[in-house]
């Protein structure tokens, strides 16, 4: 695990630190640091968002590194050049200044997140060959300000809420041979511990004995034993029941069990504990953030492996609640889990929950690789989650949950079957089944099936796992504490 240092300073003095300058769309500069007339010859730098070149400014003999902020200038816009100007600066330099004069603390604090999350690299499973230091020498970002006392917290918050997003990076980029629901488990224990925070594993004899059926069916086909995680987050001590439970879909390989992924659909599937990832993540960082309610969080633990031993189309089962369902595809998976999950947020008492899934296909096919669908069963919940995203960089947008398309989940045998009318809905129907375990508590649903993965190094990303959900979740949580 290798992360990007970040330490804020009053003075100047840094020596052999390269200087990162902020340039405006049209080459206009932020604070300072005025480009070269002739900067627009050399590689065709115009300020756009996140471009970067590397130059000599005007009245200079300092070689800096000029990074575009784009026309408008945003929190995204400072992620995106935070992340730029890493990427631009890790081979060659080992700091960097950013100086930090003018611009408000926000944004500085954008620009320290997209930095972080930038710098972040999965070099784990390299082999002997493998030099990183030829692809990072940079270890350090040094902001400069006047007022470095008042900036230092709102950096400090952003270094946590990136690196946290960073742990579920590599929480989910790690191949499913290891990360196996026993694995995951072990983290999440030492991660409580770690942080003073009480931990619960459900092996498979407790999820027998206490009836988390619908986990069980799933894991019914692996030779890896589920496992059910509850950590507790209590701030001083107190012993309430938690204001806010977060729970996260944990299918570490989802091989789509009998109903079988084809080879390209399943290439992926080691990323499907991504919302069990951003819960672990998040509770991690809790203590450090300050935030001041008490938070529960669930993790549903399993593989979804097809074996003679496999839950079966047609097979039904009982849930942690009493409700039977009839299991149609055993590649609808994720809502079994999270049922189970969902029952014992509620019977804890948890005041509100939000879960967190790469539930379905059907939401990447309606909002895409980068925006996250939204469902609930209350509006002010749901509003506070939609703001949190807004304020964290995280994209959503609110789909409708209709009574209605209940009668698409009716079974011929049990209360519910585990799939939709065939291309229909199939976001919907899934959260649908999921409002089934939720009674009355306010609930969130997040499908992050989409952003859970970025195709490509954009933005702030890298190929591989986003962490998607992270930044929101803590966004949500500390306008909870005021
Ligand atoms: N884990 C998948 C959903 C998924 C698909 C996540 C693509 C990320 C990228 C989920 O368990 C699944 O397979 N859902 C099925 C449901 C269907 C059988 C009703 C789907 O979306 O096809
Ligand atoms: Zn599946
Ligand atoms: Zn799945």
């Amino acid at each position: 695990m290798n992360r990007l240092q970040v330490s804020v300073q009053s003075s100047l003095d840094v020596p052999e630190a390269f200087e990162i300058n902020l340039v405006q769309d049209g080459m206009v500069p932020l604070g300072g640091g005025v480009p070269r007339d002739d900067l627009a010859k050399g590689g065709g730098f115009s300020g756009k968002s996140g471009q970067t070149l590397v130059a000599f400014p005007r009245d200079s003999e300092k070689v800096t590194l000029f990074v575009g902020l784009g026309e408008h200038q945003d929190k995204e816009s400072f992620r995106v050049a935070g992340a730029g100007a890493i990427r631009a600066l890790a081979k060659d330099v080992r700091v960097a200044l950013l100086s930090g004069h003018g611009v408000p603390p926000e944004f500085l604090a954008a620009f320290t997140e997209g930095a972080v999350l930038g710098f972040y690299r999965y070099d784990a499973l390299r082999g002997k060959g493998f030099d990183r230091s030829s692809l990072q020498q940079l270890t350090q970002l040094v902001i400069v300000s006047d007022s470095a006392d008042q900036l230092a917290g709102v950096v400090a918050r952003a270094v946590s809420v990136a690196n946290a997003a960073c742990l579920a990076r590599d929480l989910i980029n790690e191949p499913a041979a290891t990360m196996t629901p026993a694995r995951f488990a072990e983290i999440a224990e030492e991660i409580a511990s770690s942080n003073a925070m009480t931990c619960r594993v459900w092996d498979k004899a407790q999820i027998e004995s206490e009836a988390l059926g619908g986990l069980l069916a799933v894991s019914r086909g692996s030779v890896q034993e589920p496992r059910m995680v509850k950590i507790s987050y209590r701030p001083g001590e107190r012993t309430e029941n938690a204001a806010v439970a977060l729970v996260g879909k944990g299918i570490t390989f989802d091989s789509g069990g009998l109903s079988l992924k084809s080879g390209e659909g399943m290439m992926t599937m080691k990323t499907d504990m991504s919302g069990a990832a951003a819960v672990l993540a998040t509770m991690s960082v809790l203590g450090d953030l300050g935030v001041g309610v008490a938070v529960d969080g669930y993790m549903a633990l399993t593989e979804n492996m097809p074996s003679g031993s496999a839950t079966k189309p047609g097979d039904v089962f009982i849930a942690r609640n009493g409700k039977s369902v009839e299991v149609l595809n055993t590649d609808a998976e994720g809502r079994l889990v999270l049922a189970d999950a969902l029952s014992l947020a509620c019977e804890d008492g948890a005041g509100e929950i939000i879960d967190l899934a790469t539930l379905t296909g059907a939401c990447v096919v309606a909002l895409g690789r980068e925006i996250a669908g939204v469902m609930g069963n209350d509006t002010a919940t749901i509003d506070r989650v939609l703001a949190a995203g807004e304020a964290a960089g995280e994209p959503l947008w609110q789909l409708p949950l209709p009574d209605r398309y209940k009668k698409h989940i009716e079974s011929e045998v049990a209360d519910m079957k585990n799939i939709g009318a065939p291309g229909a809905a199939g976001t919907l129907s899934a959260a649908l089944l999921l409002k089934e375990f939720v009674g009355d508590t306010p609930w969130v649903h997040l499908d992050i099936a989409g952003p859970s993965r970025s195709d490509s190094d954009e933005r702030y990303f890298r190929k591989g796992a986003t962490g998607f959900g992270v930044r929101t979740l803590c966004a949500y949580l500390e306008a909870r504490s005021h």
